[in-house]
């Protein structure tokens, strides 16, 4: 990981809000270019399909399961350090950085887990399918819980 953080190339310097950062269309042509405020609407629609999947369980309605699933998967595997964090210098905060950096290690087991709930709940094995739907959120819950401000 760190490796792969050293190897990205400081073009810019931004300087960061505390928390909603807007950058202008020139900036995010770049690939690299994710930023907090990208990270933290992923994050939003990641929160909505476990509440979406929740519902689902509730209600008892398996398109709804599905579609949360679907969604976590498709925005888990997006998420990944912000442009802050790749052109940070100091050894000591790339440090703090890389130990909640979003890990492929993770995103796998989430990717795995939401699969697993499409198919357990389609077998009709809902309380499996919830067991399932807590290892997500002891995931997120472990990356939430080492970052301080949480
Ligand atoms: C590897 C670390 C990591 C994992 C795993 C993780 N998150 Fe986060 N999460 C963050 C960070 C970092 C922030 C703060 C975003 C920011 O301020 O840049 C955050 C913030 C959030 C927020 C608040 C967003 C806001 O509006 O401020 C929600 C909701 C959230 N995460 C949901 C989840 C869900 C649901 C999962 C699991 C499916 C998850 N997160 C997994 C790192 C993680």
């Amino acid at each position: 990981m760190k490796k792969l953080l050293l190897g990205y190339v400081v073009v810019v310097t931004f300087t960061f809000g505390e928390n909603n950062v807007t950058f202008s269309e020139s900036n995010t042509s770049c690939a690299t270019n994710y930023t907090c405020g990208d990270r933290i609407s992923d994050m939003q629609r990641m929160g909505q399909a476990m509440q979406d999947m929740q519902s689902g369980f509730f209600y008892n309605n398996f398109d709804i399961v599905k579609a949360g699933a679907e969604d976590m998967k498709k925005t888990i595997v997006g998420v990944k350090p912000v442009k802050e964090e790749l052109e940070n210098t100091d050894v000591y905060e790339r440090w703090l950085d890389n130990n909640t950096a979003m890990k492929k290690r993770i995103q796998r087991r989430i990717v795995q887990y939401s699969d697993d709930i499409i198919s357990r709940f389609g077998d009709g094995d809902v309380i499996q399918a919830v067991q399932v739907y807590n290892k997500i959120t002891l995931e997120c819950m472990k990356c939430h819980t080492s970052l301080r401000k949480w």
